[in-house]
């Protein structure tokens, strides 16, 4: 297939470039690079000696997505664009609402111009807020979200969905991705967070490498076997598999398909800091400090609707993850920057 990719000179987008390259797809990519690199989408081509179309556009503006559709005759979209910091979110409410919403808004209505009703969209496990259970499958009800950059997410699945009620030909896809981390396993492409990062692994690693001095563990007293946070990491090759995997999803009737990414294994923060040490072979400093607002104690997927439906499973393992995470970040210590 052709497939546009929004946001694809991102962190999950241009993993998910190389593995729909690699699959034998045509990629398109639309980024205005506002928290990417271009040299990211060099590496793809680089990585997998196979080209891609690349426009520096914003999803904001409708003249230049109805320009990229005018040129090219893509089959699907994959909509990763989006601003994704949940603190910021919370002192940016309308820059996020506005650039995740409209933008959305905009990519949608150029589509449709245009013929192409087939979308996949990143959504989160976010939706589910402090989820009603665990592991939680995709009949878990959407819970009490705590920020505007979650609300982005819960009220786009809303869009699509009633976008598909309006005109049954929309092919809709939400993939609810839990916690992805690690690199592509070359070390060439991976997360380049800009500024102090804000999730838990990128923020280890530039420990690791001695850019920040210790790891802050935002509390310790949480009902979890060890009082940290629990996470379902998964591999970002893995989420990128998943992406390729959906498209057959395209061939079946059009509805609003949901699926879980992650691995079905919660860590805990104190388990991460420990595998990140074993992969960087010293110890990773850290200190206790209290929760986070927001945070929840765990959370962790029932992946198996995707395996039965998608064929998918996770397949790399939380040593897989630090590896690979590490060789990237030691080998681009500024990221994409150096
Ligand atoms: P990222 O910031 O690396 O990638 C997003 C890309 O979108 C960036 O390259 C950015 O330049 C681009 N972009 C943003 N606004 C745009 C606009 N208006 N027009 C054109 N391009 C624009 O983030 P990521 O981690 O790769 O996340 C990709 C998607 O997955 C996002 O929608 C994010 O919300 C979602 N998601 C991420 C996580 C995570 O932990 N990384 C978890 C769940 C969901
Ligand atoms: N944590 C720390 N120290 C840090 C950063 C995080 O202890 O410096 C802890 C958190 O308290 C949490 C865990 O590590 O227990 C993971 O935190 P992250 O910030 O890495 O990830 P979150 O689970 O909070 O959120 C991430 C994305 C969201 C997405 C969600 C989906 O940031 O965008 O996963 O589950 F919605």
């Amino acid at each position: 297939m052709r497939i546009l990719v929004t946001g694809g000179a991102g962190y999950i987008g241009s993993h998910t470039c190389l593995e729909l390259l690699n699959q034998g797809h045509e990629v398109v990519v639309v980024d205005n690079l506002c928290n990417a690199s271009e040299e990211s989408l060099n590496r793809v081509k680089e990585l997998t000696g196979k080209d891609l179309t690349f426009y520096k556009a914003d999803l904001l503006d409708a003249d230049a997505m109805n320009e990229v559709f005018d040129k090219e005759k893509v089959d699907a979209v994959i909509h990763f664009a989006g601003l994704k910091a949940v603190g910021e979110s919370v002192a940016k409410p309308l820059e996020y609402y506005h650039n995740n919403i409209t933008g959305t808004l905009i990519l949608c209505d150029a589509m449709r111009k245009h013929g192409v009703k087939k979308i996949i969209f990143s959504s989160s496990a976010t939706v589910y807020g402090d989820p009603a259970f665990i592991p939680i499958t995709e009949d878990c009800p959407k819970g009490k979200i705590t920020n505007p950059y979650g609300q982005t997410k819960s009220m786009l699945e809303q869009v699509l969905t009633d976008l598909h009620v309006a005109d049954p030909e929309w092919n809709v896809i939400l993939l609810r991705y839990f916690n992805p981390v690690g690199a592509h396993e070359s070390g060439r492409i991976g997360e380049d967070p800009t500024g102090i990062p804000n999730n838990l692994t990128p923020y280890i690693t530039q420990v690791a490498v001695g850019k920040l001095k210790e790891v802050n563990v935002f509390g310790n007293d949480y009902d979890t076997p060890d009082g940290t946070g629990v996470r379902d990491y998964i591999h970002v090759m893995d989420l990128a598999s998943g992406h390729v995997k959906a498209l057959k999803k395209f061939a079946d009737k059009p509805d609003v398909y949901i699926y879980n990414l992650g691995t079905g294994r919660g860590y805990s923060v104190l388990e991460m800091i420990q595998a990140f040490s074993k992969a960087v072979g010293h110890d990773i400093p850290y200190v206790i400090r209290p929760r986070r607002a927001g945070d929840i104690a765990t959370c962790y997927a029932d992946a198996t609707k995707a395996e039965k439906e998608l064929g998918w499973v996770a397949e790399r393992g939380i040593d897989e993850m630090c590896q690979d995470a590490w060789r990237w970040q030691s080998n681009n210590p500024n990221g994409y920057r150096s």
